[in-house]
């Protein structure tokens, strides 16, 4: 699913965010990414999803080297991979039917095609009812459920996730780990980035742990160590 050799990233000004990490995710894997701050997640993630270049190393996502990938070549990337983030990353003047509907929208589906996908990923995250709301109409848990469901209509073998929980409370991050669980027992890959103590010691399932830039730990049954 994803083979990363010998990884390293240099920012600006030689700041080296990864060096030399190598691992490999296999398909239907769930692998939680902790380590403290600054110690290269974000870039990790970064890098899989094509945000940033990478420096040296190589990346291969479902047998596709992306090492140099071309930009023209990124959108269809991002189409083969679910990507959430902290922050939601939801349009304010969308409703939730309306955020999720429009990332086929922009990819040419036909608008009977839309409607079906978009109502089933609002089913698939427990949203139905509250399709007509808009983003600052719904709690953050929901808000991020819409981003979840947004992330899925491609279908894809792979799940990244940068802090989905960093801005909920302990109830809406069980929920939302719930969903994510859900969606990997449906045979989508995680990758999840957390500094969350319990979501990683519940979870039992791998823990890979970064510091300072270096895999220090990559443990399958894993807890977490800092
Ligand atoms: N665009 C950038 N330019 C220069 N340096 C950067 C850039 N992005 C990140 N860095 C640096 O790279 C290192 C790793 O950053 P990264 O964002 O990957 O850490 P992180 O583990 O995600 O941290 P956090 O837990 O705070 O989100 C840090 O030293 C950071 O300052
Ligand atoms: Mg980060």
């Amino acid at each position: 699913m994803i083979e990363i050799t010998n990884l390293s990233k240099i920012y600006k000004k030689n700041i080296q965010a990864l060096k030399d990490v190598s691992l490999k995710v296999m398909p239907g894997e769930f692998i939680s990414v902790v380590g403290q701050s600054g110690s290269g997640k974000s870039t990790l993630i970064k890098l899989i999803i094509a945000e940033e270049k990478v420096s040296s190393g190589k990346i291969i996502i479902g047998g596709w080297d992306i090492t140099s990938i071309k930009d023209y070549e990124i959108p269809t990337l991002r189409r083969q991979l679910g990507i959430i983030f902290q922050d939601y990353k939801l349009l304010p003047k969308k409703t939730a039917y309306e955020n999720i509907a429009f990332a086929l929208e922009v990819c040419g589906y036909k608008p009977k095609d839309i409607t079906k996908t978009a109502q089933q990923m609002l089913s698939l995250v427990g949203l139905k009812d509250k399709g007509d709301r808009y983003p600052h109409q719904l709690s953050g848990g929901e808000q991020q459920r819409v981003a979840i469901g947004r992330s899925l209509v491609h279908k894809p073998k792979l799940l990244v996730a940068d802090e989905p929980t960093g801005n909920l409370d302990s109830i809406n991050t069980r929920d939302i780990i719930d969903l994510l669980k859900k969606i990997n027992s449906m045979g989508t890959t995680v990758l999840l980035v957390t500094h969350n103590r319990d979501v990683v010691n519940n979870l039992k399932s791998r823990v890979i742990t970064l510091d300072h830039g270096y895999v220090i730990s990559d443990q399958t049954h894993g807890r977490y160590l800092l």
